[in-house]
């Protein structure tokens, strides 16, 4: 894969670089974000784009970069990039759904112990220089009900530890999910919330759920409950969270994910939430962890050589999935193109008139747009190229030699 070059910005995990370089890929990597004018300059003579969530690829940017192939978001969410644009365009978009799952996990996990035997509360008067020796209001998790509130990836691997350390399991999803375990499922959320000692919220960013946890919600919670959020700031009510704290409803809260969070580090952070006692507050850290970042890099590198290799669309955040195992010496054409009748029909027409011969192909198609693979033998000129181009359905045509 020579003269194809990527540029990785926000400080992307070395291992992605690393997997691109002995690609074949040059590699340029930047550690901030970038936006705009700056980042339309950067992308000149650029097909592979790797970001984080700082960098936003709008629909301008998208138009004002020609030579972009492939955009790997090396995070979970794609809200920075603008997809119908890329589609549009043919760009496609990877991301790594799953590598910081545990991670996210396992912070909800030491939040919850915490949280259930006031750590924080206790640790605050040591350091101030209190003796304030007392069982009153600790508990053990052995027994005590976790309402689990989106059974994704994240929550139902939650049930898995949690249930291991001895905690009753509910949880409650809008779609259908398998209960793990033991864990139980609930009809309703407010069948979850009034029977949970500490509710720990999963769900995902759609925009239905924004504000969905307001001060109707904490008051089902039974008195004492302990709340947590490591999934999207907008979803919660913050100050319904902080006057159900300060009057004692509820026993804690752990917060990671604000609705305005601060654009880079050490900027100043605000939340009502500051101050309050056996409240854990830690800046949207669920899914950082060094283990986390690296499985990213890894994961997301190798969608993106993976497509510039072999056109390989598997769990591409917006084409339609092909994965066809390629052919020794085969040539292999990547139409992306709208999704209607004759497309397949008009392909075939200028690979027989171009004495092609097809070995093997997989179509896809996903709402408007379809995908075909398609491993040719013969010499393919740019007369052909250039006709399947023109087409009036192709968005995109890319070639990899035999
Ligand atoms: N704090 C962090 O650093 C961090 C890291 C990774 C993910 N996240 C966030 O965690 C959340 C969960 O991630 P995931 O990978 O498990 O997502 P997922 O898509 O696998 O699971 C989300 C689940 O929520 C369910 N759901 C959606 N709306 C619902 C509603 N109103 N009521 C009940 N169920 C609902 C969905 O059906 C789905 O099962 C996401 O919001 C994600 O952005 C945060």
């Amino acid at each position: 894969m020579t003269g194809l070059k990527a540029l990785l910005v926000e400080g992307i995990h070395p291992v992605a670089a690393d997997l691109l370089t002995t690609s074949g890929i040059e590699v340029e990597r930047e550690s901030r974000a970038f936006g705009g004018d700056e980042l339309v300059s950067r992308l000149a003579g650029v097909q592979v784009l790797g970001i984080r969530s700082g960098t936003h690829v709008t629909a301008e940017v998208l138009a004002q970069a020609p030579d972009l192939r492939v955009i790997g978001a090396f995070c979970i969410g794609t809200n920075q990039i603008d997809l119908q644009a890329a589609t549009a365009r043919g760009i496609a978009v990877f991301n790594a759904p799953f590598s910081n799952t545990r991670s996210v996990v396992e912070l909800a996990i030491a939040e919850i112990i915490a949280l259930t035997r006031r750590l924080t509360v206790q640790d605050d008067a040591m350091h101030a220089g209190q003796w304030r020796k007392s069982a009153k209001g600790s508990h053990e998790l052995r027994g005590r009900r976790l309402g689990i509130v989106g059974y994704g990836k994240i929550g139902s691997q939650l049930s898995v530890l949690a249930e291991a350390l001895g905690m009753h399991v509910r949880f409650y999803d809008t779609a259908d999910r398998l209960a793990l375990g033991n864990a139980r499922r609930c009809a309703t959320l407010e069948e979850l919330l009034g029977d949970s000692d500490v509710v720990s919220l999963h769900v995902d960013g759609r925009p239905g759920n924004s504000g969905m946890f307001g001060d109707a919600q904490f008051g089902l919670m039974p008195p004492g409950g302990i709340f947590l959020n490591l999934s999207r700031g907008f979803l919660v009510d913050h100050g319904a969270l902080r006057e159900r704290i300060v009057s004692g409803h509820l026993a804690g809260a752990a917060v990671d994910v604000f609705p305005k969070e601060p654009a880079g580090a050490g900027d100043p952070f605000e939340s009502e939430l500051r101050g309050l006692p056996n409240v854990i507050l830690t800046p949207h850290i669920g899914g950082s962890t060094e283990e986390a970042q690296q499985d990213i890099g890894d994961f997301v590198a190798g969608k993106l050589v993976g497509y510039l290799r072999a056109g390989v669309t598997g769990l591409s955040v917006n084409l339609p999935e092909v994965q066809l195992p390629r052919l020794g010496g085969a040539i292999r054409l990547l139409l992306l193109h709208r999704n209607q009748p004759g497309a397949l029909a008009h392909l075939a027409g200028v690979l027989a008139e171009g004495g092609l011969n097809v070995e093997q192909q997989l179509l896809t198609t996903a709402g408007t747009v379809g995908y075909a693979v398609t491993d040719v033998r013969g010499t393919l000129g740019t007369d052909v190229t250039d006709r399947l181009r023109g087409l009036p359905e192709t968005i995109r045509l890319d070639v990899i030699p035999g």
